[in-house]
């Protein structure tokens, strides 16, 4: 018999399923709580809450360990490329050699655009956001191309997998060459995926591209590393929008606009805009630890911590190797480089950053390394999320498949105003306001704890 959590409220006892996870935490599961018990949890930023069965990826917070299909990232990031990587987070299993040919040939046949969408690209003001552009680009694609049927053969889901993997990769360099007011470049059937998207972003008829094999190199490793992160923000957004059957489109659009925050994939671009303004400050980091330790100082060190790594996140650690090796075989010296060291040495010895389990996240040195492929700065979270497409498309199928998936649709703790009678205009007075609505007003709403004597206790 399966383990069972029992759950006490005012001496009524309850029993709770546990689901055992093969690696990681088990999970109480509360699916018939409010039906029994009447009550509901409450979890802000869903910290403790498991929102679906995944056999994607794991990560282990604490010991700082990420695996994509069992595979541990380090071991990815030595050996595969991006594209055998999307293989296997979509499909599962890594591919065999023909497998990887026919899903490379497949990426190729679909990696054109339609010509009418550049139309929408050149109705941008000149200065619009990438992300902005990319999230409503991929939306208006379901305008051009088909969306899955409900059953369709596995041919035409891969089509469509394939189809989006390519075009999101041509429209984000797109969207650079005509903000840059650049003839577009088009996709090659001679290069490789990753090669393939820098010669779009840098090729010209006056000074054609060289494919470098380092840089090359370097992309792939970058995506392998942002290629998939469990439950993350952006994730969850494609699993919940996605929940509720809107197209494949629509729900990649969702994550990525949701990716494009400063607490999340925008922390890229936002780290070495911090990067820059130290050094345009003289270089001394010790003012910008100071403001990141001021609890009354919203101010945030970026790059450093994660909801849940309390340790070095592994896919920092790579990137950080990488970054070094990358700038001294290229003979590149950046100085945000020498900043970010001395920034990451200060930090990993400050009390404050060790105490509330801050180290730099994957984010830290992942600008320095764009920087070094020409990249500029608000292309950087496009570089994130051409990354993480195939581990929220594997996401969404997933999510797609599973027979307990319901609609997204979380309870409330209502802490509101009771009951009251709707007031009529020119009878109402500010100052006749009571209590209650202050609060309400302020976001300082007063949460009624029961005093009920309760227990949850693991049999
Ligand atoms: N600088 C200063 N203080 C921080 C930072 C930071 N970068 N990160 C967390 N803290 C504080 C936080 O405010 C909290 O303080 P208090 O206990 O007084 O409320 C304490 O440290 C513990 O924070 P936490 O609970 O470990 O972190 P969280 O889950 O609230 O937030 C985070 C996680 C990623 C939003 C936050 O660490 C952050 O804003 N970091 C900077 C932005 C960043 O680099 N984001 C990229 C994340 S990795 C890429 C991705 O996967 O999205």
């Amino acid at each position: 018999m399966g383990k069972k959590a029992r759950l006490i409220i005012n001496g009524k006892s309850y029993e709770l399923p546990i689901i055992t996870a093969t690696d990681g935490n088990d999970a109480i599961d509360i699916s018939r709580l409010r039906e029994e018990t009447g009550l509901i949890t409450y979890d802000p930023g869903f910290g403790n809450s498991g929102s679906c069965i995944s056999s994607i990826s794991f990560m282990d917070g604490e010991k700082g360990v990420l695996r994509y299909r069992g595979i541990p990232i380090e071991q990815l990031a030595e050996q595969s490329s991006f594209v055998e990587t999307s293989y296997l987070l979509i499909n599962g299993e890594l591919p065999t050699s023909e497998e990887l040919s026919r899903f490379s040939l497949l990426l190729n046949d679909h990696s054109l655009v339609h010509e009418d969408m550049r139309h929408f690209f050149e109705r941008f003001p000149r200065g619009a956001h990438p992300m902005g552009m990319l999230a409503s680009m991929v939306n208006a694609l379901r305008a051009f191309y088909p969306e899955i049927p409900e059953r369709s053969e596995e041919d035409e889901i891969n089509k469509t997998f394939a189809r989006l993997l390519s075009k999101l990769r041509t429209l984000a360099a797109m969207s650079y060459r005509i903000s840059m007011g650049f003839p577009v470049v088009y996709p090659s059937y001679f290069l490789s995926y990753c090669a393939n998207f820098l010669n779009m972003m840098f090729d010209s008829t006056v000074r054609p591209y060289v494919i470098d094999d380092d840089m090359v190199q370097a992309l792939n490793l970058f995506w392998i590393l942002h290629a998939d992160h469990e439950q993350n923000c952006s994730t969850s957004a494609v699993r919940l929008v996605g929940s509720a059957r809107v197209n494949l489109y629509a729900a990649i659009s969702a994550g990525i606009s949701a990716l494009w925050g400063p607490l999340h994939g925008g922390a890229n671009q936002a780290v070495v805009e911090m990067l820059q303004a130290i050094h345009d400050n003289g270089g001394n980091v010790a003012p910008f630890i100071a403001r990141a330790k001021d609890r009354t100082d919203p101010f945030l060190l970026m790059g450093f911590g994660h909801s849940v790594y309390k340790n070095y996140d592994p896919r920092g650690r790579i990137m950080k190797d990488m970054c070094h090796k990358f700038l001294a075989g290229h003979n590149v010296y950046d100085p945000l480089l020498d900043i970010a060291k001395r920034l990451e040495e200060t930090v990993l010895s400050d009390p404050f950053f060790i105490d509330n389990g801050l180290y730099p996240n994957v984010d830290f040195y992942s600008g320095i390394v764009l920087r070094a492929l020409g990249i500029p700065l608000d292309m950087f979270t496009v570089m994130f999320a051409i990354g993480r497409l195939p581990g929220w498309i594997a996401q969404w199928k997933e999510s797609r498949e599973d027979e307990r998936g319901k609609l997204h649709r979380p309870r409330q703790v209502y802490c509101g105003y009771e009951e009251r009678d709707y007031l009529p205009l020119g009878m109402r007075h500010a100052a006749d306001r009571g209590d209650n609505s202050d609060a309400l007003f302020r976001g300082k709403v007063r949460v009624r704890r029961t005093n009920a004597h309760s227990a949850v206790a693991i049999s």
